[in-house]
C-alpha cells in the first residue's frame, strides 16, 4: 500500500521551514532558513523584515525539501501549513505560498496550529500514546497541557506575561552577549546556557516566581525586572557602560538559568499532581513531553528529569533540532491529522482559507 506523504511548511516566526514526511515518520527531505542573525543585529524581530525574508526564501526552501526528498508535488497526499499562532505577516507568506501550491496541484490542505505541531513532534520519534502531559517552552509560548488527542488539548497553565525564551533573549541582550566572543552568534537561551556552565548561581538569589500561587501558570516578567535591576547595580559597581561585558556575567547567567528552570519545574510538578488527582494520565507509564526552543536547554532538561523520576513518569524531549521551529513538525502534524481524519480541507474546486 502506498504510504501517505505530506509536505509541511512553517513560517510563523523567524524560521522558514519545509519538509516531506511519510506516514511512518520518515523524514524524506527537509530544509530550513533561519533569520536569527538578522534579528540578533536589530535586537529583536521586526515583523515586516521577517515577512520580507520569508518571501525571499520560501520558494528555495520548499524546493530544497521537495528535491532532497525525491518526491514530486503530484505525489503528495496533502500540504500542511502553520496558520496560527504567530506573527500575522510571517504566517501570511507561508499561507499564500501553500494555497498557490494546493490549488496548482489540486491537493488537500491541512491548516496547522503551531503549538499542536510542537506537542505532537515526539510521536514521530517515539511510541507515545494519548493522553500525555506536554510542556511547551519557547520564545513565544509557555504552556502546560494534557494532549488527549491529535486535536484535543486540555490547557492546565500558561504564562501570565512573557515566555521563558523571551526572558532569556531579553536578559542576554541586556548582558550584551552579542559582544561576547563565545556567544556572539548564539540565541539568547544558548548563550545563557553556555555562560552558566562556568558560573556560580549561588552568588545571586532571584526569587522563584509564583511560589504562593495554587495553579499551573507561569510568570517571568517580574524575575526579568529583578535581574535587570541587579545588572544595573553591577554595572555601576564595576563602572562600565551598557554594552560592555560584566565580570560577573557567568554567575548572573547561572542564577538566571537556575531560577527559570526551577520555576518551570515547580509548575510542572503541580500539573503532574493535578493530573494524578484527576486521573488525567495513565496510572502506569505516564509521560511528560517537553518541547519548544527552550527545551533544548540541557540544564532545564536535567531539572525536569529529576521531577519526572521522583513522580514515576517518563520524560521525552525531541532532539534540539526538532524542538525549535522546523518544517518536519508541521508535515508530521499533517500526517497525524490525515490518520485521524480531522481538519483536512479537500480540494474540489480550489481552497480559500481566511485567517482569523
Ligand atoms: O521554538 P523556537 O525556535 O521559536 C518559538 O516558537 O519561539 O524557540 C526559540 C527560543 C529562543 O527564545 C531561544 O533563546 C530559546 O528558544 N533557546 C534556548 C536554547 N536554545 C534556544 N533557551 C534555553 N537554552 C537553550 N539551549
Ligand atoms: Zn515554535
Amino acid at each position: 500500500k502506498d504510504l501517505r506523504l505530506v509536505l509541511g511548511i512553517e513560517t510563523s516566526c523567524d524560521d522558514t521551514g519545509a519538509a516531506v514526511v511519510d506516514e511512518n515518520g520518515r523524514i524524506l527531505g527537509e530544509a530550513i532558513h533561519s533569520q536569527k542573525e538578522v534579528h540578533l543585529k536589530t535586537g529583536g524581530i521586526i515583523p515586516p523584515v521577517a515577512q520580507k525574508l520569508h518571501a525571499d526564501n520560501i520558494d528555495r526552501v520548499v524546493n530544497e525539501a521537495l528535491v532532497s526528498s525525491g518526491i514530486t508535488p503530484q505525489e503528495l497526499s496533502a500540504i500542511a501549513t502553520t496558520v496560527k499562532p504567530g506573527l500575522a505577516l510571517s504566517l501570511g507568506i507561508g499561507l499564500s505560498y501553500s494555497l498557490k501550491m494546493v490549488n496548482q496541484y489540486s491537493k488537500p490542505f491541512i491548516p496547522i496550529h503551531h503549538m499542536e505541531a510542537h506537542a505532537l513532534t515526539v510521536r514521530l520519534l517515539h511510541n507515545v500514546d494519548f493522553p500525555f502531559l506536554v510542556l511547551l517552552i519557547s520564545g513565544g509560548h509557555c504552556i502546560l497541557a494534557v494532549a488527549k488527542n491529535v486535536s484535543d488539548f486540555l490547557l492546565l497553565g500558561q504564562s501570565l506575561d512573557e515566555a521563558p525564551g523571551e526572558t532569556l533573549d531579553k536578559v542576554s541582550r541586556r548582558l550584551s552577549l552579542i559582544n561576547h566572543p563565545d556567544c556572539a552568534s548564539m540565541s539568547g537561551g544558548q548563550g545563557i546556557e553556555h555562560l552558566a556552565q562556568n558560573g556560580n548561581r549561588k552568588l545571586y538569589n532571584f526569587r522563584i516566581p509564583m511560589s504562593q500561587h495554587q495553579d499551573c501558570n507561569f510568570s517571568f516578567a517580574g524575575l526579568r525586572n529583578h535581574i535587570n535591576h541587579v545588572i544595573r547595580k553591577k554595572e555601576m559597581e564595576e563602572g562600565i557602560q551598557q554594552g560592555q561585558i560584566l565580570s560577573c556575567i557567568a554567575d548572573i547567567a547561572a542564577a538566571t538559568q537556575y531560577t527559570i528552570a526551577f520555576h518551570i519545574a515547580k509548575r510542572t510538578q503541580r500539573a503532574i499532581l493535578f493530573c494524578k488527582k484527576e486521573c488525567l494520565l495513565p496510572s502506569t507509564a505516564a509521560t511528560l513531553v517537553v518541547s519548544g526552543g527552550v527545551a533544548s536547554n540541557g540544564y532545564i532538561r536535567r531539572v525536569l528529569k529529576s521531577v519526572t523520576d521522583s513522580m514515576d513518569m517518563a520524560l521525552l524531549c525531541p532532539p534540539p533540532k526538532l524542538c525549535t521551529d522546523n518544517g518536519v513538525m508541521i508535515a508530521w502534524n499533517g500526517i497525524e491529522r490525515l490518520r485521524a481524519g480531522v481538519g483536512i480541507m479537500n480540494n474540489t474546486d480550489g481552497i480559500r482559507y481566511e485567517p482569523r
